[in-house]
């Protein structure tokens, strides 16, 4: 959680800062700032709220300054004030900050300062660590750059941090733990990211910090205080426009309508003209895994773990090979029944949220293949795992996951056809001929957008619904719920249809919003069913159908249509875009702010 960008080179720090911290901001936006440094200059400005905010309080002093560091925060530790916001600065002044990450004996090292009659001005970790630093260095004299190394070893926690110290001006020194950090190489300045969004406009050559590096940066280049890994410079092929908002509102409509695209993207090169092959090319050397397996793990959170769920039915259902969806919170904790011969998947759309990839640590410590599905190319989950599938999405901006998640399951569908033709020689030609027409049908899905926001408007007097689906509708019905709720804070359960007798249903009241994805499919009967009994207690039913659907119009006026498909592989992509534009407008109609949902960020790479 939270976003770092810092500068040093020859142009104004400021605004590369603030542009690169509205990039950022989708990681946290509980407050911002920025430290502007040179010298003996040194100026921070910080202030709860959006950048925005931080950008409205900024005074026209310092403003050719060339070194900075700035941040926007997702909180953790003490409450999203100004006085909370990064950069931190020690008490002597010495030591100025950003941090990403939790430093977990911040306790201890805040008792270590009392002795020495340090005291901290803030509720963060992050300030304690900032005093601890100028302290350790008052004792062992000598320069940030000479001791960094000594006193990280001293703080338990996970970080990405940029450091200032002042009596080494014209340099920063950063390094990382567990949180990401991007080296942006650029002609004689430097730059450092939480990820590669903030950078990619000044230059496309990167480096990736690996764990426990650290870095000392100055305008004449960088060198390493400490390398765990021989580093290779990158070339990032991140478009801009991914990370524009263009002519829309919103990313996460923006995003939603790329879905017509993006899915093509997923998929474009790896079904074959005569759907005789699918090239998954990141799975080629665990293919006799795959192939000898008794059973697949998955482990995912949120979006990503609906994934999953959709994973188990298709896998389950074509291929006949049991899978196993965990929680990447839980999996850590629980007692690990995996051993050499399993095979693990990670899906993460951004590839570093922290309890998956503790999860994925944990499973390589025992041997256990791990693959990733991934969006983001060099992230810690596309590093850190046997290999893998990418997504190919593109940069997902908003909070709420649309199109990465449609990429996942096409993903998992391609997978899943794999694994069918590996297994059983049977490559479920039908499921490439349905992915071909996806596309189009997505775009048919989304020119209905105007009576979505219609029938969107039935949320407007509630704040409690259900979402409903059966076998691979209901992993799409609790992504739907998950949608609606992150956005529009109205209460949603997503619940398998019938299951609805056993408890839910008595929360029905009359006229409350109900959403059943009732694809074709061999339970579309009992789906029925359950509407029947929903409609006998005078809720409001909105489904979601195929085109040729003649049943379920006579049981309610508010019905979606997607168009039919060729095979149930794709009906999770398909009927997940008409849940997403009903959350998209519910959210709309009253007045929030769809991209930045209060208390939640991006990537959650804190535990
Ligand atoms: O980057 P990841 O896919 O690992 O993220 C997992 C979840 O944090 C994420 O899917 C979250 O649930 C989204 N806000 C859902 O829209």
């Amino acid at each position: 959680m939270c976003g770092i960008v810092s500068y040093i080179g020859h142009q104004p720090a400021r605004p590369i800062l603030i542009n690169g911290l509205k990039r950022l901001e989708y990681r946290g936006y509980d407050s911002a700032g920025i430290a502007l440094l040179e010298d003996d200059q040194s100026i921070i400005y910080k202030k709860s709220g959006q950048v925005s905010e931080l950008e409205s309080i900024l005074q026209p002093t310092q403003e050719s300054l060339s070194i900075g560091i700035g941040h926007t925060r997702w909180a953790t530790h003490g409450k999203a004030t100004d006085n909370n916001s990064h950069p931190h600065k020690s008490h002597s002044g010495r030591i100025v900050l950003v941090h990403n990450g939790i430093i977990e004996n911040y306790l201890e090292l805040k008792a270590t300062l009392a002795q020495h009659n340090i005291h901290c001005q803030t509720e963060t970790d992050t300030e304690v660590l900032a005093n601890y630093l100028d302290l350790r260095l008052q004792q062992l004299g000598g320069t940030l750059a000479e001791h960094i190394s000594q006193i990280i070893s001293e703080v338990v926690g996970t970080y990405g941090l940029v450091i200032y110290d002042t009596q080494m001006p014209n340099e920063l020194i950063a390094t990382r733990l567990e949180s990401p950090l991007v080296l942006g190489i650029g002609e004689k300045e430097l730059f450092l990211g939480s990820d590669a969004t903030p950078i990619v406009e000044h230059t496309r050559k990167v480096l990736y910090l690996e764990n426990r590096d650290i870095i000392k940066l100055s305008r004449l280049g960088f060198e390493f205080i400490k390398q765990t890994e021989e580093a290779k410079i990158e070339e990032v092929s991140m478009d801009i426009s991914e990370i524009d908002k263009g002519d829309y509102e919103d990313y996460m409509l923006k995003e939603i309508e790329e879905q017509k695209v993006s899915i093509f993207n997923t998929f474009r090169g790896r079904l074959s003209p005569d759907n005789q092959w699918i090239k998954l090319g990141g799975l080629r050397e665990f293919e006799h895994k795959l192939r000898d397996c008794h059973a697949i793990n998955i482990v995912a959170c949120g979006t990503s773990w609906h994934a999953g769920l959709v994973a188990k039915q298709m896998i389950e259902t074509f291929v006949h090979l049991p899978v196993h969806v965990h929680y990447g919170s839980e999996f850590r904790y629980n007692r690990l029944l995996l051993n050499s011969n399993d095979v693990l998947i990670a899906i993460s759309q951004s590839g570093e949220t922290a309890d998956t990839l503790g999860a994925v640590r944990l499973a390589k410590e025992k041997d256990v293949t791990v693959l990733g599905i991934c969006n983001v190319v060099g992230s810690s989950l596309a590093r850190e795992t046997n290999g893998g599938i990418f997504t190919h999405a593109g940069a997902e901006i908003s909070v709420a996951s649309t199109k990465a998640f449609t990429a996942q399951v096409t993903v998992i569908a391609m997978l899943a056809a794999h694994l069918a033709h590996i297994r059983q020689d049977n490559l479920m030609a039908d499921g490439q001929a349905a992915l071909n027409a996806l596309p189009n049908q997505i775009d048919q899905v989304i020119q209905q957008k105007e009576s979505i926001k219609q029938i969107a408007s039935i949320f407007d007097q509630w704040n409690s619904c259900l979402f409903l689906g059966r076998g691979l509708d209901f992993p799409v019905a609790l992504e739907g719920a998950l949608k609606l709720k992150e956005i529009s804070y109205i209460h949603a359960e997503g619940y398998p249809a019938g299951e609805m007798k056993h408890g839910p249903i008595a929360l029905i009241e009359k006229g409350m919003p109900i959403v059943v994805v009732a694809s074709p499919s061999e339970t579309y009967s009992k789906t029925i069913g359950a509407i029947e009994e929903l409609k006998a207690r005078d809720a409001n039913i909105i489904a979601i159908v195929s085109e040729s659907d003649t049943q379920i119009e006579k049981l309610t006026d508010n019905i979606i249509r997607v168009p039919n498909t060729q095979s149930a592989l794709v009906n999770p992509i398909l009927y997940s875009v008409p849940l997403q534009l009903l959350a998209y407008y519910a959210a709309k109609s009253r007045g929030l702010n769809v991209d930045k949902p209060r208390n939640l960020a991006k990537s959650v790479t804190v535990e």
